[in-house]
């Protein structure tokens, strides 16, 4: 009798500890893909999807879009002048194909990850101009129609609505991003072609200038499909008034949208696992908020949702060492209350 009081007690114990703790396993895996009438997708690690069956599993089972995290920037796939690694995307390419798994593909022309070789080649302006349509070409041409959208340009504007200063503005002029959509579409006229960038998801001086520059390139004639807002953000911040007029605007303009990636950090001091489960609560509801507020854009004008990455054990966000917690799975790629969120039927209106 004593015993089996002493296991009560015990089970009781753990229990609470785990309920505490923000240990949700008590909320089971259920599809999130399957909960929503648009893609979802994951920033994904190849290296992980290989060697790591946990994440196997999770990236299979709950996911329906990819987006390479690292495998399609110019850095790695372009790292000579005359050599493309198309391997790691081919072996990709095959294995969505084969399991009906969109891909996305991040980025074609970015400020970061440019190979050495890029800016070892200084030439005429035309010069550099043909350098950077070649590669946006063989990438695009060597992936057309098995990468269903492309991020052709990515964080090409400043807070203050200029344009930055990359590489490509300096050696081309304002006209690379023209060309770089243009060589785009000659590539592969079937993919989607999409602007990306962070700092979207708030109306201001930014947005304004990405959807006056893509309105005007558009009445040029240059095919650009859609914005993907990054909203990397905080279970603080921006505000869901603020996030509803960004995309009201982004919609009003005629772009397809992508939440492109998402993580929401948990900032505030975890002083005690009651404060910690508090906000992840928070951060459970910032992210049902987010998929509400997606749902209610135009059907036409859904490309999907991208989470920036698998478990909080993986995000970019580890690299200055804060614990942010950003994701949808803890470290131990258990499901967290905003998972569980997503995925309850019973709450979702
Ligand atoms: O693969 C190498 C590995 O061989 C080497 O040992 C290791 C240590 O140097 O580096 C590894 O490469 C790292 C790569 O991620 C793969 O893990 C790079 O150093 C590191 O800079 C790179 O960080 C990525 C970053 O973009 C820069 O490409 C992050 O994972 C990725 O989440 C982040 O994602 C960006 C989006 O592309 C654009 N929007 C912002 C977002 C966050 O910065």
């Amino acid at each position: 009798m004593q015993n089996s009081v002493f296991i009560i007690i015990l089970l009781l114990s753990s229990l609470l500890q785990s309920a505490i703790a923000g240990d949700v396993s008590t909320c089971k895996q259920r599809k999130l893909c399957q909960f929503y009438p648009f893609p979802i997708g994951l920033a994904l690690d190849t290296e992980k999807l290989k060697y790591e069956e946990v994440y196997w599993n999770l990236a299979l089972s709950e996911f329906s879009s990819f987006t390479p995290e690292q495998i399609l920037k110019a850095s790695y796939i372009h790292p000579r002048e005359n050599k493309f690694m198309f391997t790691e995307i081919d072996e990709l390419m095959r294995f969505c194909k084969e399991r009906r798994i969109r891909l996305h593909g991040h980025t074609l022309i970015w400020h970061r990850e440019i190979p050495s070789w890029m800016y070892r080649k200084k030439g005429s302006k035309s010069e550099d101009l043909e350098t950077m349509k070649q590669h946006i070409d063989q990438l695009v041409r060597h992936c057309a129609g098995k990468i269903t959208g492309w991020d052709v340009l990515n964080e090409a504007f400043n807070e203050d609505g200029t344009l930055r200063e990359n590489l490509w503005f300096k050696r081309i002029g304002p006209d690379y991003i023209s060309e770089a959509f243009r060589a785009a579409n000659t590539a592969d006229s079937s993919a989607l072609l999409f602007y990306n960038d962070y700092g979207l998801e708030v109306p201001g001086p930014k947005l304004n200038a990405v959807l006056k520059t893509l309105t005007s390139m558009r009445q040029d004639g240059v095919r650009i499909d859609g914005i993907g807002l990054q909203l990397h953000i905080t279970i603080d911040y921006p505000s869901k008034a603020a996030l509803e007029q960004a995309c009201r605007q982004i919609s009003e303009a005629g772009f397809m949208i992508h939440f492109s990636e998402v993580d929401i950090r948990v900032t505030g001091q975890k002083s005690s696992k009651k404060k910690q489960r508090e906000l992840l609560e928070t951060q459970a509801n910032r992210f049902a908020t987010l998929f509400q507020l997606y749902r209610s854009l135009p059907k036409r004008q859904q490309y999907g949702i991208t989470i920036w990455g698998l478990s909080d054990a993986d995000t970019w966000l580890n690299e200055n060492n804060k614990r942010s917690q950003p994701l949808l799975f803890d470290e131990k790629y258990r499901p967290k209350p905003a998972y569980c969120k997503l995925t309850d039927t019973t709450t979702r209106n």
